[in-house]
């Protein structure tokens, strides 16, 4: 930090940004294993909020790692690596009033308290997407379980690399018991007041 000089608090405040939108911002961030849903609900909800009037950023892993991350992997130093920077991207659109809508799997209890101390406590809304190892792997959308079990992934997140379900999330919705449209809609009553001014 030496020779660096930040500006925070010369720039215009996250209220300033939140009067001129006429919401406030919020910080989303879904973890779940590798397609138990994250990013099938993030989309939906971005959908339904962008058509209830709000000004929404979707931020998705395997985005961020085609693009700011594509230089990590799935080591537990790139996955801290991933979500350090996926919260202070996070951050910058929190600060411009807008519904962040963030879907990483984000393992582990060390990696989820990085993301929320980034973020700020009172602006980050933890989601469980709560889905069986075994109904994710049965849906194996992306097809990668089964690459895992062949061994032709190493480290996959449930199998050979630690998943610790959040044990006090902000929300839990459970994919295989619910619709996708009713996940939605328990996310955004949740989260509807928040974002209202
Ligand atoms: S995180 O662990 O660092 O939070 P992130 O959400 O960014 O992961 O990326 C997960 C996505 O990367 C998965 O949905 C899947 O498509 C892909 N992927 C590729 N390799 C792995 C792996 N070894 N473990 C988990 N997901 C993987």
């Amino acid at each position: 930090m030496e020779n660096i000089h930040p500006i925070f608090d010369k720039t215009l405040k996250k209220e300033d940004k939140e009067q001129l939108l006429n919401q406030k911002g919020l910080v989303i961030w879904m973890v779940g294993l590798s397609g138990s849903g994250k990013s099938t609900i993030a989309k939906a909800v971005e959908t339904e909020m962008h058509n209830l009037g709000f000004l929404t950023q979707l931020l998705d892993g395997d985005n961020l790692r085609s693009g700011i991350n594509n230089n990590l992997g799935f080591s537990e130093q790139d996955r801290l690596e991933n979500i350090r920077r996926a919260a202070e991207v996070a951050k910058l659109f929190l600060n411009c009033g807008i519904v962040t809508i963030c879907s990483f799997i984000s393992p582990t209890e060390e990696i989820r308290n990085l993301a929320k101390n980034i973020v700020g406590i009172d602006s980050f809304f933890e989601v469980y997407i709560n889905a069986p190892f075994s109904v994710c792997e049965n849906r194996d959308v992306k097809g990668l379980y089964k690459k895992a079990r062949l061994g032709e992934i190493k480290g996959f997140t449930g199998l050979d690399s630690p998943f610790e379900a959040p044990q006090n999330p902000s929300l839990e919705l459970k994919t295989d018991t619910f619709s996708l449209d009713a996940c939605k809609d328990y996310l955004i009553e949740a989260i509807l007041h928040k974002v209202k001014v």
